[in-house]
Order: structure tokens, then sequence, then C-alpha cells
């Protein structure tokens, strides 16, 4: 049995706009699972470009399960994006030292935690995913949409702020996915079910 190898930094043939993610990832804060590619209008190095405000200072993370699939313009809003929100000014005067250097004392910019997308989760066009959400597995986040708040498994999202469009399955059968964990069984398994995941009838897996 043959799969394709997760290695493999474009794996379509004569093709360098989609990419198998993990293999041009650079920055240790960004976690990215096997098999979950990304594809640019332009070019694939736009990803990194596109996880804005996240600054090593912070060390904020950005972890992506495997399976994903991630379109062209998608953004991370990571946490170093964010000002008070509860002071009277959201102005960062300690920022531009001399005497407002003292400005943030005994105060902290709101972080909101790792963001996290879960497994087999499309992500449409131009979607923007906010800091500390995180995306079940099995998520499809619509075009456009911008994600302020943690999406269930198996959920469809869209809109601004993204709201639930419907849920994809049954409970019961998001329940059987949830707990079959698909993308973690060897690649054996999964290449010889690739027929049965692209389908919808549970018992067609072995
Ligand atoms: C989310 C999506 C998968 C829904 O597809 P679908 O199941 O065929 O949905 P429908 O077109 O039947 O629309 C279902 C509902 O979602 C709404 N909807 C669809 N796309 C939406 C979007 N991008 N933003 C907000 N709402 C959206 C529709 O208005 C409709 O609402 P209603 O039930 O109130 O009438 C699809 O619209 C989408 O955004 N796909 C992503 C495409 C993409 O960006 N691909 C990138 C390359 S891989």
């Amino acid at each position: 049995m043959s799969a394709p190898n997760p290695t493999t930094k474009f794996p379509l043939a004569n093709y360098d706009r989609l990419c198998f993610l993990k293999n041009i990832i650079t920055n240790p804060n960004i976690e990215v699972g096997d098999y979950t590619y990304y594809d640019d209008f332009e070019t694939v190095e736009n990803f990194e470009k596109n996880v804005r405000y996240h600054f090593d200072f912070v060390g904020d993370k950005l972890i992506i399960g495997k399976f994903c699939m991630i379109a062209s313009d998608v953004k991370f809003i990571m946490n170093g994006a964010n000002h008070l929100t509860d002071a009277f000014s959201t102005f960062p005067f300690a920022i531009f030292g001399e005497d407002w250097a003292g400005a943030m004392e005994g105060r902290a910019y709101p972080r909101k935690g790792n963001l996290i997308v879960g497994n087999d989760v499309w992500i449409g066009y131009n979607a923007t995913i906010m800091a500390g959400i995180t995306v079940g597995d099995g998520a499809i986040i619509a075009t456009n949409a911008t994600v302020v708040k943690d999406v269930a498994p198996y959920t469809i999202v869209g809109g601004n702020p993204a709201r639930e469009i419907r849920k994809r399955f049954s409970d019961d059968t998001i329940e059987k996915l949830l707990a079959l964990k698909w993308w973690d069984r060897d690649i054996d398994w999964i290449t010889s079910n690739v027929q049965a995941l692209t389908g919808r009838n549970f018992d067609d897996l072995t």
C-alpha cells in the first residue's frame, strides 16, 4: 500500500502553490500536523505572513492538526494584537518610552491563549481566526468568516462574527467520528479507507 509522503513540500506535480504545510514552517511557535495543506494564489510563503501579530516575546502558539485544508488569505490573529480594552485609553503609551515607559506598570495586555485548529478542518478563503480560539475536528470555516468563538467539532460556521450554519452530521455520527479519530490511524488503514472516508456510511469503514 502506498500513500503520499507527508514530508514532501509540494505534493502536486509541477505546482508550487500548494504545500504540505508543516514542511515550510520556520517559526517554532507554529505546529502543523501531517498532510495539512495550504494553497495560496501567489506563494505559500504567505502563510507565515498571515499569522499576524505573532511575537516571540508573547510566546503564544498556533497549533494545527492533521489533514486540514487551508485556503489562500486565511489569517490567524495572535495575542500580540491585543491592547487594553478596559482602560480609559487603548493607546500603548509604554512602547514609546521616555516618561511614558511606566504606563503599563501593574498591567498586562490581554492574553487569550493558544490558537488551536483540530484535524480534518477546512478553512475557506480569506477567513480570519482570532487568538485563543479552538476549532474542533471536522469543522468548516466559511469563506470570509471571522471566527471569534470556539467552533464545535463537525460544525460549519460563517459570517462576521461567525455563527453556526449547521452541524455536518447527527450527534450520533459526530460522536462516532470523534471516537474513531481516523486521522490518528496508521497510514495503511487510512489508505485502505480513503473511499469510505470520502463517503458518508460509517459501516463502510473497515
Ligand atoms: C460554508 C460552505 C461550505 C457552505 O456550503 P453549503 O453547505 O453548500 O452551504 P449553502 O450554500 O447551502 O448555504 C447554507 C447557509 O450558509 C450561508 N453561507 C454560505 N456561505 C457563507 C459564508 N461564506 N458566510 C456566511 N454565510 C454563508 C448561506 O447563506 C446559507 O444560509 P441560510 O441557510 O440562512 O440560507 C461554503 O459556503 C463555503 O464558504 N465554502 C468555502 C469555499 C472556500 O473558501 N474554498 C477555498 C478553496 S478550498
